[in-house]
């Protein structure tokens, strides 16, 4: 597994307070409880490395982990990497305020992060896309950002109904013109664990 190893780093307020902006970075964003903590437990191999709940908004600030670093070509010294897990947006139980401050955070952490290699987004198969979700794939197309789709928690459907959730919304991002990519995700069953890694080793190393 290349996300072994991943370390927790630091919990911050504003992207002001990150890790120094150098090296490759992959953020993962989406929804309130759509289980992006998870599947960066998942992913990293490492129970526990970041915070879940059955509560949404548990994720309230923004968490960078680092990953070992990567091996780059003759003569070249490893690059830093990282993952950084977002607050989820849309959950209203959290005070506007709040809300406000991290929809301006993320803005400005996907405008001006210039390690950022790419979002993976999460999101419930059980769910259509939401406002949010159609927003973060619009920008990273509007801005060439690659993003790679998790439809999570496919263990709460059949095999063929997930099928059939990942045909109709790879049909939608067709259809809509943004290029993202898009896979069944389960940090549970597990399901699409490899495929995923894979995927984010791809950006980082983009
Ligand atoms: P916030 O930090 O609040 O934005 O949420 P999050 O997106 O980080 O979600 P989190 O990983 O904390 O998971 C939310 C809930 O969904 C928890 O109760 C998880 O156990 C559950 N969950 C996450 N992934 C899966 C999955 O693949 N299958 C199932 N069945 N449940 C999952
Ligand atoms: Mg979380």
């Amino acid at each position: 597994n290349p996300l072994q190893g991943a370390q927790f780093v630091l919990a911050a307020h504003r992207i002001s307070q990150l890790p120094s902006d150098h090296g490759a970075e992959v953020a993962f964003a989406g929804r309130s409880n759509a289980g992006k903590s998870s599947a960066l437990n998942t992913l990293t191999a490492h129970r526990g490395l970041a915070r879940t709940s059955k509560t949404p908004g548990r994720t309230q600030q923004m968490v960078a982990f680092s990953l070992p670093p990567l091996i780059q070509g003759e003569g070249q010294p490893p690059l830093q990497a990282r993952l950084i897990d977002l607050p989820g947006y849309g959950y209203a139980k959290v005070p506007e305020a709040l809300r406000e401050h991290w929809k301006l955070e993320i803005d400005a952490y996907l405008h001006q992060r210039r390690s950022l290699r790419g979002v993976v987004l999460i999101a419930d198969i059980r769910h259509p896309l939401k406002d949010f979700d159609r927003m973060m794939l619009e920008f990273c197309f509007a801005t060439h950002l690659p993003c790679h789709l998790l439809l999570t928690k496919a263990d709460k459907l059949s095999r063929n109904q997930a099928a059939q959730a990942l045909a109709a919304l790879r049909k939608e991002l067709a259809a809509s013109g943004t290029q993202a990519t898009a896979q069944v995700f389960s940090s549970q069953a597990p399901t699409g664990v490899e495929e995923a890694r894979d995927m984010v080793m791809t950006l980082l190393n983009t």
